[in-house]
């Protein structure tokens, strides 16, 4: 059965005037940046969709095979679960597996900014696993989130599709030990982390010779002229997408191809010269030691790890590691 609400969950709402703030604050920095998580409206989120589907962005479909293949051994080592808390959930079609390999999982609580997208992936979730609960939960992953007391435990965090790498590492720590506290005790956390290859597949795979990526890009210039009374000339930009080795991250930008100036809500006059850019995306690229570093920073205890044959992606599922300093009192969850 749905819980038909939409759970608005406590910490940070993306209203408009935190968009606003938030764009101000990153075009006026002297290196320019807007948040990758204002990629996601309905037309950004239909863009992502198509960019899982292209040749050459190997990652959803890599990883659905390694969920896939996985499914048995995830299954045994996830005996206790009774909720599965998805990050990022975005269409759900990630969790599709985990529903289905989980049989003793009652419940599903999938987490998302993009709340007509949520409300959509609820619905479509329920209606092929009629016998769980869905529990939408419109919420910024960044923030604390304190999850409804009665979803059942065990609880597995899920989180897929390499949107940890969308994260510097110091804030991929700090969102691994929120998710560490959030989830309990008896945490597990299923992770799927995108591994560093060769600069052409990686470049290709954020610049697609169908410009889908350069649309999905430059719709966060659409968002501000729709909903902030932004005057950008969106031709005027250019979308880029190149390899930065020192931080092992593919970074996207967009840069301007001339002189010009922007205003936003009709009191902001922001100034682009030609050349300049907005980093608007990073992905970060692990190793599998790497990334295990990253999780034991931050409380977790790496327990297995899948890959596909050629060693392009991971699934890593972690064990929350006792500790005080990791849990919530069930105080402070009320
Ligand atoms: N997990 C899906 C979708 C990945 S796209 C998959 O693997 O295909 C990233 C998703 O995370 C989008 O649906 C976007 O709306 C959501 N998202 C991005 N930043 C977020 C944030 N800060 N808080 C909550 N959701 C966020
Ligand atoms: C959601 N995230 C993991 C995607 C990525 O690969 O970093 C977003 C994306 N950006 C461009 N293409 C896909």
């Amino acid at each position: 059965m749905s819980d038909s609400t939409l759970h608005k969950a406590t910490g940070k709402d993306l209203s408009r005037d935190l968009f606003l703030d938030d764009v101000v604050a990153g075009l006026t920095a002297q290196r320019k940046s807007l948040d990758p998580k204002y990629f996601y409206d309905e037309t950004g989120s239909g863009l992502f969709g198509r960019i899982t589907e292209l040749p050459e962005y190997y990652i959803t479909r890599t990883e659905t095979e390694i969920m896939r293949a996985a499914a048995p051994d995830i299954s045994a080592h996830c005996g206790d679960i009774r909720t599965i808390v998805e990050f990022g959930s975005g269409s759900g079609e990630r969790s599709e597996i985990l529903l289905s390999a989980l049989d003793q999982a009652s419940h599903y609580a999938p987490i998302d900014v993009s709340d007509e997208l949520l409300q959509d992936t609820a619905t479509v979730v329920q209606n092929a696993h009629p016998s769980i609960q869905v529990v939408p939960i419109v919420a910024d992953f960044t923030s604390e989130i304190l999850l409804p007391a009665r979803l059942p435990r065990a609880w597995l965090g899920y989180f897929p599709g390499s949107t940890i790498g969308n994260f510097l590492p110091m804030a991929a720590t700090r969102f691994l030990a929120n998710a560490r506290r959030m989830l309990g005790r008896h945490a597990t956390m299923l992770i799927g982390v995108d591994l560093v290859k060769s600069v052409d597949r990686l470049e290709q795979a954020y610049d697609d010779s169908q410009g889908v990526t350069d649309a999905f890009n430059k719709n966060v210039l659409v968002r501000i002229n729709n909903e902030l009374g932004g005057t950008f000339d969106v031709q005027q930009f250019e979308h880029r997408a190149v390899f930065n080795k020192e931080q092992s991250r593919i970074e996207m930008h967009l840069v301007s191809k001339s002189d010009q100036f922007v205003e936003i809500d009709g009191t902001y006059r922001i100034r682009f010269r030609a050349g300049e850019t907005i980093h608007t995306e990073n992905s970060h690229k692990y190793t599998l030691d790497g990334f295990r570093a990253l999780a034991r920073q931050a409380g977790w205890s790496p327990v297995a790890c899948w890959t596909d044959v050629n060693d392009d992606f991971s699934v890593h599922l972690l064990r929350g590691v006792a500790g005080p300093q990791h849990d919530l009192s069930d105080r402070e969850r009320q």
